[in-house]
């Protein structure tokens, strides 16, 4: 279509566009330009739209309908008989500052006016790859996806939506659904000793948000906090993004140094630990590092945020406890995550706070955002009351233990490096000659088609050997073989 001159001076016309657009929305967008660019100015007279229709050779329905969209929008103003006027109601000068604005850009001042906070957030180092394809070994973190009992919960999800009752479907409370705290305080006092009542279960949305209340409810900017090193980038984060003065503690073989802690900063206000099994390296916190953490802590008035992140899964040795139930002075947050035994996507975690922070912790959670949702919190209920849950994970000890037992095996065959067996967890940790960069060898495995993690992308200050993550749990025998294989390859190259 040619631009067409109007009755409407110095306004030219242009009705090409789109093909998907109707003829009356592109006449819509040309008159609504010239608004706003100010060539049609407040309170001027629109031709009428049989005029209007004639100059343009459309039907006059197709200009009404145009008209319609403008006077919807406050753009102009019809009264029949009088004729339709460009709104006074659009200011002048806006019109104006509009027609000479250029687009605006990501680098515009506009955007650019962040809280200090905001800034902090923006620099903060996170995850955010989103995956959408099969998990490819040895990707760590995500469990046998495959083995999920997904008609179970398919079954579970029907029956709450044929019935679901006004509880589900309003606002609900901050703390989570009431059955599902019920379940998680049984749950963790029966199998980590956790010592709480499910008045001090809150239901969030995984560990990391956990994580971000307690760092928004205990720290204020510059305060100091303990982090393990090496250790986990998401408690970091969340720290960093409380403005908190990130404090490396070195764990050894028995877990964070609490001598060390103690003399670097004896006054921080939070120390993020993992003594069940500690992320990246595996160890189990002794008694006696355990014992002076929490000695510390009481007579400081420091806070301890325990990640429980993958305790279900102990294939040998005893069983280790919770800090959290050895606590007898109410200094542990004790946190945990459906992500290891469910899926991530879930986004369902708890709380255990210790009395003197639930409310703060309920109201923060309630701020953020409100709750989680009903239905999956009852969905999951149901999951662990009728036993799929325990069944499930007592399935998945039992694979992962095997998974476990075959990458080991598959690893000494190839003799690319170091592994050692571990009681727990889904992944390992494999030592490379040192000469080797950790970062250069996951980058070639990954050419390769194996994914792995470089140690030293969780260290801090603390000078470790080379060594790769590799997650277990997710990836069968012959997976595992194939990925062993692909590794020995990439790594030969170096
Ligand atoms: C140490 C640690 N804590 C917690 C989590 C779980 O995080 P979320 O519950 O936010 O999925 C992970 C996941 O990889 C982890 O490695």
């Amino acid at each position: 279509m040619a631009k067409r001159p109007t009755s409407l001076p110095n306004i030219v016309i242009n009705l090409d566009g789109s093909p998907a657009d109707p003829i009356y929305r592109r006449l819509y967008d040309e008159l609504r330009g010239a608004i706003l660019a100010g060539k049609l100015v407040p309170g001027s007279r629109l031709p009428s739209t049989r005029e209007l229709a004639t100059d343009l050779g459309l039907s006059r329905t197709t200009v009404l309908n145009a008209f319609d969209q403008l006077i919807a929008e406050g753009y102009v103003e019809g009264h029949t008989g009088v004729g339709t006027y460009v709104s006074r109601a659009l200011p002048e000068d806006l019109l104006h500052t509009r027609a000479k604005a250029a687009p605006l850009t990501k680098g515009s001042p506009a955007k650019r006016v962040l809280s200090r906070r905001g800034e902090r957030l923006a620099a903060t180092a996170v995850t955010l790859t989103q995956r959408n394809d099969k998990p490819r070994p040895f990707r760590s973190g995500i469990p046998a996806l495959d083995l999920f009992p997904f008609a179970t919960w398919a079954r579970l999800t029907a029956q709450r939506w044929r019935n679901a009752s006004y509880e589900l479907l309003q606002y609900g409370d901050p703390a989570g659904y009431k059955p599902l705290r019920q379940a998680i305080a049984a749950y963790l006092g029966a199998s980590r000793a956790v010592r709480c009542d499910a008045d001090q279960v809150i239901v969030v949305a995984g560990s990391q948000q956990a994580l971000e209340i307690a760092a928004q409810v205990l720290l204020d900017p510059g305060d100091a906090v303990w982090v393990e090193d090496p250790g986990y980038l998401g408690a970091r984060g969340a720290m960093l993004g409380a403005g908190a003065r990130l404090v490396p503690v070195p764990v050894n073989e028995e877990g964070l140094d609490v001598a060390e802690g103690i003399k670097r900063s004896a006054a921080a206000h939070v120390a993020c630990v993992s003594p069940s099994h500690q992320f990246p390296l595996g160890m189990i916190m002794s008694v006696a590092r355990r014992l002076a953490l929490l000695e510390w802590a009481a007579r400081s008035g420091a806070w301890i945020i325990e990640d429980d992140y993958d305790s279900e899964y102990r294939y040998s040795g005893r069983p280790v406890a919770s800090l959290q139930g050895l606590d007898t002075q109410g200094r542990v947050v004790y946190i945990g995550t459906f992500s290891k035994v469910l899926f991530p996507s879930l986004r369902l975690g708890y709380i255990v706070a210790p009395p003197d922070l639930v409310d703060a912790f309920i109201k923060a959670r309630a701020i953020f955002d409100r709750h989680s949702p009903t239905i999956e919190q009852s969905v999951l209920a149901d999951f662990i009351s009728d036993g799929h849950f325990a069944r499930h994970i007592r399935l998945m000890r039992t694979v992962y233990a095997e998974r476990q037992e075959a990458l080991v095996k598959e690893i000494k065959k190839a003799g690319v490096f170091e592994v050692y067996p571990d009681e727990a967890g889904m992944h390992l940790v494999g030592w490379l000659p040192n000469e080797v960069s950790d970062v250069v060898a996951a980058q070639r495995a990954a050419e390769h088609g194996v994914d792995v993690g470089a140690l030293s992308n969780y260290c801090l200050e603390q000078k470790m050997r080379s060594a790769l993550i590799l997650g277990y749990a997710a990836y069968d025998a012959k997976e595992i073989r194939k990925g062993v294989r692909q590794l020995a390859e990439a790594l030969s190259q170096l």
